[in-house]
């Protein structure tokens, strides 16, 4: 695993955002336990050309890289050093700690990229340089899968899971994530929504249509236009 630099305190919402699950990295992978990633990463699986799967935000690497790992070439990238060094058990050598508005990997390096609850969390500013970000490490028709939410949302919790961390998010949902994706170059293909379970007693969640009452989270799908 490599590391990038220390960031100085207090900076912004990605400095909480970092600490927060360099805290909670173990709380939260026990809460993500039923997660149903399956039908999602069949689609990444059947929409991407043949080559390297990024994981964005991959957290412990459980959603993307666990299933990938031995079917495709795959890297992870996370910055909290507590999710990256777990990500690491699943994908040995793989795993970068690094940020997603600066990704360190080369352009064109990867077929697809899957961004699970991960850009959620990135300050509303600094969303279009994700998106610029994954189109740049992208190759032309190359996948782009992110969760975002049905509508726009900011907002912090400051015992998240009942883990004794702050966490905040800044969300876009559907028509401003369309517009920043488009803006990177991708043409949006494909969403679906997802009933969250993230900190339920049973845990699960389940993916919906991405107009019904019920969803509470989507996944966007785009395409890098060739
Ligand atoms: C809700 S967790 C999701 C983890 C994993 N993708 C999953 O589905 O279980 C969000 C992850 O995104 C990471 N993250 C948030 N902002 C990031 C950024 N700007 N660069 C890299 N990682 C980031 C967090 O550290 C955290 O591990």
């Amino acid at each position: 695993m490599t590391t990038d630099d220390e960031a100085p305190d207090g900076l912004a919402g990605r400095e909480l955002v970092r600490r927060g699950y360099d805290e909670l990295a173990d709380t939260y992978a026990a809460e993500r336990e039923g997660n149903e990633n399956d039908a999602l990463l069949d689609r990444l699986r059947s929409d991407a050309p043949p080559g390297r799967v990024l994981d964005a935000g991959c957290g412990d690497g459980a959603s993307a890289l666990e299933p990938l790992v031995d079917e495709r070439p795959v890297a992870g990238l996370d910055f909290s050093r507590s999710q990256a060094t777990l990500a690491n058990e699943v994908a040995p050598g793989r795993v970068v700690q690094g940020d997603m508005t600066a990704l360190p990997f080369a352009d064109g390096a990867f077929a697809a990229v899957g961004a699970f609850y991960s850009v959620i969390h990135v300050p509303a500013e600094e969303t279009p340089a994700v998106y610029e970000e994954f189109a740049r490490v992208l190759c032309p028709g190359g996948i782009a899968m992110v969760t975002t939410g049905t509508e726009d949302w900011a907002g912090r919790n400051d015992d998240w899971l009942a883990g004794g961390a702050p966490m905040e998010w800044d969300i876009f949902g559907l028509d401003r994530s369309t517009a920043h994706l488009e803006d990177a170059g991708f043409t949006v293909y494909e969403t679906v929504g997802v009933v969250d379970g993230l900190g339920d007693d049973e845990k699960t969640s389940r993916l919906v249509a991405a107009d019904s009452d019920d969803a509470e989270k989507l996944f966007i799908f785009a395409r890098l236009e060739p």
